[in-house]
This record gives C-alpha cells, sequence and structure tokens, in this order.
C-alpha cells in the first residue's frame, strides 16, 4: 500500500508586515503584499501544488534582505523576491531542480550552520 506522498519542497515565505515606523524593516509591505498569492497561483497554473507545499512563515532572520523565502530540503534561502523572481524559481528550482544562484543569500549572510549540539555545550559552558 502506498502512502500520501510528501512534498517534494517546501517553500517557507516570510510574512511579517511590520508598521512603516517600525525600526526594523519587514518583508511584507504595501507593494508587495499580494506576493505569496501570486506564488500560490503561480503554481496552480503550473499543476505543482500537490507537490511543493508553500508556507506563510514568521520572521526568518533576515529582514535587510527581504522578501525572503526559504526552500527545503537544501536550505536555499531566496531574497529580495519579486514577482519575475518567483517565476524563475518555481520554473528552474521547482520545475527543473536547479536552484536560481543568483537571487540566493550571500554566503556572508548565510554562513554555516551551528549544530544544536554545540550551541547547547556553548550555553552550558563546556
Ligand atoms: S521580517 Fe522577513 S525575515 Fe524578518
Amino acid at each position: 500500500m502506498q502512502g500520501i506522498p510528501q512534498p517534494a519542497y517546501y517553500m517557507f515565505m516570510c510574512s511579517v508586515e511590520r508598521p512603516p515606523q517600525f525600526p526594523k524593516p519587514s518583508c511584507v509591505n504595501e507593494s508587495n503584499r499580494d506576493l505569496h498569492q501570486y506564488t500560490a497561483q503561480k503554481m496552480m497554473e503550473k499543476g505543482i501544488m500537490q507537490t511543493v507545499q508553500p508556507v506563510q512563515a514568521g520572521c526568518l532572520n533576515r529582514c535587510n534582505v527581504g522578501p525572503v523565502m526559504l526552500v527545503e530540503p537544501g536550505h536555499h534561502m531566496y531574497v529580495q523576491l519579486d514577482k519575475a523572481k518567483i517565476d524563475r524559481i518555481i520554473e528552474e528550482h521547482m520545475l527543473g531542480g536547479n536552484p536560481v544562484e543568483e537571487y540566493i543569500i550571500p554566503d556572508m549572510m548565510w554562513g554555516e550552520a551551528i549544530k544544536p549540539a554545540d550551541a547547547a555545550a556553548m550555553m552550558a559552558g563546556r
């Protein structure tokens, strides 16, 4: 018996909108509020909604280069998104399997992950 297929990809799109006077920038503002809906609509048009799962996410802590979207698997963080970039990401990454390298966050803003066990040891002073 075959189970319910898991998604091939998850797209975690930051959906945080802070007030304009807030000192920290946010990914969503008046000019791009429809980006998540646009993404879902494009995926429906391409017929991939059953295997690519868009997720409205909270702050992914890269607010200065928003709007951002993390694609899993692969840990690919896309930055400064707009509709044209979404189109290419769907076409080349979701359908083609090739991440769009030029839209991915620079290495200096996306260093190696800290292993949870190492973080716990640091907190414990070990
Ligand atoms: S508000 Fe989007 S990453 Fe922080």
